[in-house]
């Protein structure tokens, strides 16, 4: 999968059907001389071709015929040459930040090296994966920069991450320290990328790039609603089913920078990796540094294309431990059905309801611990409350476990009230800054766990419930920013990454004493839904915002890179504390089961009616689940209104009014179909939707008796029920009988 071809100085790595081609350049400069479809061979004139210099470009003064402004660097540093954005930018004890790396040496090996204190990518076979390390370094500081790639049999996707290490006598401060650097010939194409804000979170938007600068970034602590920490690039005139478009996604859940720039020769480089912003990192002699690892991905199949392959390599080379494959507990959680009101009898009544309806766990969300009747308080006390769990959490888990369902719990714990226990004995464990008072977000201030004795106080604050309880479902919660960096212990400049690590460490040393836990990361919904916390967290609750049809464009755009299997996805009442909006229960059904499924409403409210549906929901889920946990993922239709603003990929430039997706099982046996009409309108005609991804030469069966070959399905097409109303929408369950 990966060659050296020593004629040509190039190094090619291959997946399946795409091709990443090195090449090593006299002076030792390493260009990226190729991304894109898999080329057969690497002998190619095209691979062989070296860019000159341009005039009045910058030339290392031994080759002045070639110039980095206006070559394809591979990982470009900062000051001395290569003027466009930099990766790398190292300030040397003399002061200055010119950073220059060339090629020493590179070699090639089955598997994958561990990146301890990240998360990151895994194989469970070293024959899964090849890597390349290309080691380079900066003479002048001994600086070192080892490139990491590894590409994978399964997937086309190319990790990299990049270890320096402070080879001279000197301390050094590393100011930008990225991930990756991609150099395409173009800028023929959009820019991708997912905004959003709380209830609103990875809205798809599309741009053309234009000459300069352009980007997404984070300096909020986390990856964040704001961005996500994802962009493609879509080729121009490419869709959701054809033309090429370039993934990139970090493993990352802190402060991140995804940056194009398109220069004056209309090339286009993206780079990604930590915010360079209020980072500063020392780097004492003989110390290392590894920056997160970044995934890229190419698809000539468009967008679609590009999705799957992300979805396939989360779900198999990522999301680790029992739940990666195993079917997730169907769960209703109190927070929509009580808020903070609730005690024993009523979490006892919800449990007792959801029994009957075949959930099989009940979630204990905010306010059981402390003086918590409101979101002003407590946070940092994690003792239960005895007014409301006068048992505590195991005599709750025993009552619950009594009636047949299991517990899970609900924590914030990288959080302190102002008015608490934890910040009344320890208040310098918050982050802040000696002589201003913190920001407040929510009431609360943010743990300075970038200190031990803090991640200690919250890891046996955690683990102490579990113990004793013996419970198996955290949902792990994360509700405001970092402001006022400043820390007792920790340099200003490394405390953003500092946070992280700790972060990682935490979940890390949870998910290893507990290897039965199924940690839900939320952070206000999911500002928080990245790869880093992926690695850890198998689900991540979607957003707050459990509106069926707000909903639709949120988990479009989550699905655009992330697997379904990991979005928290609950049936809520409607109109609910967020939106105005009334949809039909079943549609709620319908879109919730696209993800985890669950409820998020109180049970014993539900009429008798509605009850007939929840029913057939729980056993929708039973029958379907599988498919969303392990199938293949085609969106068929989609009426999301910013996909339409710049040239809608999905439905090649015309205004869809409906949503429509399917998950096919591996072996094309079994489809499930979802279609959704987001806003009804009078006197139309009932909408065709074309399969993907199924055999055409096997005849489908709807569970109703009707019958199509695949060809029928995939060239004509599957004629919808025809709906009425806003947010009305129909499931279809095929299976493939051989013709
Ligand atoms: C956040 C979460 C909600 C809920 C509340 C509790 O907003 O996103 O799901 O857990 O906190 O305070």
């Amino acid at each position: 999968m990966i060659t050296y071809n020593e004629k040509n100085r190039t190094i090619k790595l291959d997946t399946p059907n795409t091709s990443y081609v090195l090449g090593i350049e006299k002076g030792g400069f390493l260009l990226n001389l190729y991304y894109g479809r898999r080329l057969p061979d690497d002998n190619l004139w095209a691979l062989t071709r070296r860019l000159a210099s341009a005039s009045f470009s910058p030339c290392d003064p031994e080759y002045t015929d070639f110039s980095t402004d206006v070559a394809p660097m591979e990982y470009p540093t900062n000051g001395r040459g290569d003027l466009r954005v930099s990766a790398l930018s190292v300030r040397n004890s003399d002061g200055n930040s010119v950073t220059d790396l060339r090629y020493v040496s590179h070699r090639i090996f089955a598997g994958k090296p561990d990146m301890p204190g990240l998360p990151h990518l895994y194989v469970t076979d070293d024959s899964q994966c090849e890597t390349l390390e290309v080691t380079m370094c900066d003479a002048y500081t001994n600086v070192e920069a080892v490139l990491v790639y590894t590409v994978f049999a399964d997937c086309d996707a190319i990790s990299k991450h990049v270890r320096l290490t402070n080879k001279g006598d000197k301390t050094v401060k590393l100011e930008c320290a990225l991930s990756r650097s991609v150099d395409l010939p173009s800028m023929d194409y959009d820019l991708i990328t997912l905004w959003g804000r709380h209830a609103k979170e990875r809205q798809l938007e599309r741009r053309p790039l234009a000459h300069g600068l352009q980007g997404i970034h984070s300096k909020r602590g986390s990856s964040s609603h704001s961005h996500n920490p994802f962009a493609a690039l879509i080729e121009n005139g490419a869709t959701e089913t054809n033309g090429n478009v370039y993934g990139f996604n970090l493993i990352y859940s802190g402060n991140y920078v995804i940056t194009a720039e398109v220069d004056h020769d209309a090339t286009t480089r993206i780079v990604t990796g930590i915010n360079p912003e209020d980072f500063g990192w020392q780097l004492n002699p003989g110390e290392s540094f590894i920056t997160p690892e970044t995934v890229h991905v190419f698809s000539a199949e468009g967008l679609g294309g590009m999705s799957r392959t992300f979805h396939r390599l989360y779900d198999t080379h990522l999301i680790r431990g029992r739940w990666q494959k195993e079917k997730r507990p169907l769960l209703i959680n109190s927070w929509e059905a009580a808020y903070f009101d609730f005690d024993t009898d009523k979490l006892i009544s919800f449990a007792e309801r959801a029994k009957e309806l075949g959930i099989e766990m009940l979630v204990m969300d905010d306010g059981w611990f402390g003086k918590r009747y409101d979101d002003t308080t407590s946070l940092g006390d994690w003792k239960p409350n005895p007014e409301r769990l006068p048992d505590g959490v195991k005599g709750l888990k025993e009552k619950i476990n009594a009636i047949g369902l299991e517990l899970g719990i609900w924590f914030e714990p990288e959080m302190v009230s102002p008015d608490s226990n934890l910040y009344r004995a320890h208040p310098d464990w918050a982050l802040q800054i000696p002589g201003r008072e913190p920001a407040l977000a929510r009431t609360q201030y943010v743990l300075d766990i970038t200190r031990e004795e803090v991640r200690e106080y919250i890891y046996e604050s955690v683990a102490s419930i579990l113990r004793e309880s013996d419970i198996r479902y955290v949902k792990w919660d994360m509700n405001r920013p970092l402001t006022d960096i400043g820390s007792r212990v920790t340099r200003p400049g490394e405390i953003y990454h500092r946070y992280i690590l700790g972060l990682y460490e935490l979940m890390d040393r949870l998910t290893t004493e507990f290897p039965d836990l199924l940690l839900e990361n939320c952070s206000s919904g999911g500002g928080r839904f990245d790869m880093g916390m992926l690695c850890y967290s198998p689900q991540i609750w979607c957003s707050d915002n459990t509106d069926a049809v707000a909903r639709l464009d949120i988990q479009e755009g989550t699905t655009l890179v992330y697997p379904p299997s990991a979005m928290g996805a609950h049936v809520s009442v409607c109109p609910n504390h967020l939106v105005g909006r009334t949809t039909d229960l079943r549609t709620r059904g319908y879109v919730a089961l696209a993800g985890t499924f669950g409820y998020e409403l109180d049970i014993t409210k539900v009429s008798d009616e509605d009850m007939e549906i929840v029913r057939e929901q729980v056993s929708d889920y039973k029958r379907f689940g599988h498919l969303v946990r392990e199938g293949d993922y085609y969106r068929l239709a989609s009426a999301g209104s910013v996909l339409c603003s710049a040239g809608n990929p999905v439905k090649g430039g015309r205004i869809g009014r409906s949503y429509a997706w399917s998950f096919v099982s591996k072996d094309k046996s079994e489809v499930l179909l979802t279609y959704i009409q987001k806003t009804g309108e009078a006197n139309v005609r009932p909408e065709i939707i074309k399969l993907a991804g199924i055999d055409r030469s096997k005849r489908y069966r709807l569970d109703d008796g009707r019958s199509y070959t695949g060809d029928e399905l995939m060239n004509i097409g599957f004629v919808t029920d025809r709906q009425r109303g806003d947010g009305s929408g129909s499931i279809y369950h095929f299976t493939a009988e051989e013709v």
